[in-house]
């Protein structure tokens, strides 16, 4: 008889998912699903709101990057009321973008995936976790948490508060910097660029040489790559024009607002979670090396950029560039390419600070209402975010579409996840450690479940499954 072992819920992402793998008779892995089993209904629900307050309502989407959807929520209302930003507008959201970055990034580093790594991916559960990182090296913890933190004081001071931010609105930023508040942010910005700088050498020096047979062998698949980059090809988190890498280095460009041409998006009943797919490259399939199969976040950004602007993560990328190729393919390298965006993101706010525009009082521009489409596009930590708005004359909203980062990387994170299971469990043998290992597969990804689940047009995927006390399968619901 095959049998199926379930992970649920999956620790140490956001927001809720389990996995199932199927076991065939002689206990190894016929097929493995990541569920994900929340529903969200902004998409829906939004129609009619008027469009300026899309900034403050999406923020709502989510707690850990509400900063994204804000972004990509101002610069789509920016677009539904055709109005230019002043420059110092941009700015102030571009550094605020750095420093959540920044924020992000260390907690994806240290707190959800540091375990894995820190303890080991074996490490007994009680250890496992951000308790046992801090009592394996308190040092770098205290640092941690401060820097944080200090993120967070940082957003607070430019924008009034660092959760459900309100300062980004249409035509630019509500309040301009003073120089005060200027100078007493660049230090801060600085000993964030110290913990970047300490945390990518620590990772080469004593992570990734002791881990790399499990980042050659764990959640590997060949795919293509999307991100956003300047004219010039440069790295760019905030805006430019989208570039799709295939697996075999070939590129497609476009503009975010001919984005329905280049991305399709497909349902599957089991799981809240939609497929996009490279559309020129179509159909979808969920498989390995599918041609229309591709991925978004750290490492495709880091592979679809020809360079980065600042020049500790330019020497960072000549060096991954060398070692693993372009584009990269191993998964657990996201965690790489992270600590390379992490190092830019801390040398870009310290940038922005230091340019004179930044503390301009000409903010933000007035808007009027009128019928329009807008599309926002931002590079959220978790890959490429995509707001569609449209208005009619009195600038309600008559349609919304969101295509979040982590919905892009579905596919591949369920492709990786059956690798690992079919690499790992042999004969039914398995223990906490391999399904742990299997866990690391989705964490390399950095999933955000809370913003992804996102109604498509026309259909809800829906499916539920009845079963009796014993577990048995009696009925099956579909809609
Ligand atoms: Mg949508
Ligand atoms: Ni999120």
């Amino acid at each position: 008889m095959g049998k199926t072992l379930v992970i649920q819920p999956v620790t140490r992402i956001e927001g809720h998912a389990k996995i199932t793998i199927q076991l065939d008779d002689s206990g190894n892995v016929s097929d493995a699903r990541v569920n994900v089993i929340e529903l969200r209904g902004f998409e829906r629900f939004c129609v009619g709101k008027p469009v300026e307050e899309m900034p403050r309502i999406t923020t709502r989407i989510c707690g850990v990057c509400p900063w994204s959807h804000h972004l990509a929520s101002a610069k789509a209302t920016d677009a539904v009321f055709g109005v230019e930003i002043p420059p110092a507008g941009k700015k102030l959201r571009q550094l605020c973008n750095s420093i959540a970055y920044m924020e992000e990034h260390i907690l994806h580093f240290y707190i959800l995936s540091g375990p894995d790594f820190l303890m080991g991916p074996d490490a007994e559960y009680p250890v496992r976790n951000v308790i046992g990182v801090i009592g394996a090296m308190p040092d770098v913890a205290r640092r941690v948490v401060k820097v944080r933190h200090m993120c967070a004081k940082m957003l607070e001071l430019i924008a009034g508060k660092a959760i459900h931010p309100a300062a980004a609105v249409p035509g630019g930023f509500s309040r301009p910097l003073s120089n005060s508040e200027r100078d007493s942010l660049l230090p801060m910005a600085e000993e964030a660029l110290e913990l970047a700088k300490f945390t990518i050498s620590y990772a080469k020096e004593n992570i990734f040489p002791k881990y790399l047979d499990v980042v050659k062998t764990v959640g590997t698949i060949t795919s293509g790559f999307l991100g956003t980059v300047t004219d010039d090809g440069a790295l760019d988190l905030y805006e430019g024009k989208l570039r799709m890498m295939y697996a075999d280095g070939s590129t497609d460009e476009f503009s975010a607002d001919d984005y329905a041409d280049y991305i399709g998006e497909h349902v599957e009943p089991w799981t809240y979670l939609k497929f996009p797919y490279a559309k020129k490259k179509g159909p979808f399939a969920l498989e390995d090396n599918a041609p229309s199969l591709y991925r978004v976040n750290s490492l495709a950004r880091i592979n679809v950029a020809d360079y980065i602007t600042t020049p500790l993560a330019q020497k960072e990328l000549e060096e991954f560039r060398n070692l693993f190729g372009r584009p990269a393919q191993l998964t657990l390298l996201y965690h790489w390419a992270r600590l390379i965006e992490l190092l830019y993101n801390a040398e870009m706010a310290i940038k922005l600070l230091k340019d004179p525009e930044i503390t301009s009082r000409d903010t933000r521009a007035t808007v009027t209402p009128r019928a329009a489409r807008g599309i926002g596009v931002v590079e959220a930590p978790r890959g490429t975010l995509i707001h569609d708005y449209t208005t009619d004359e009195d600038g309600l909203l008559t349609h919304v579409n969101l295509l979040v980062a982590t919905c892009q990387n579905n596919s591949a994170i369920n492709l990786s996840v059956k690798q690992a299971a079919q690499t790992l469990i042999k004969n039914g043998q398995y223990d906490q450690g391999t399904l742990n290992t299997v866990e690391m597969a989705i964490r390399a990804y950095d999933p955000c479940l809370s913003c992804a689940t996102h109604r498509m047009d026309g259909r809800l995927p829906v499916k539920i499954d009845i079963v009796d006390l014993d577990g048995n399968l009696i009925d099956t619901l579909v809609n």
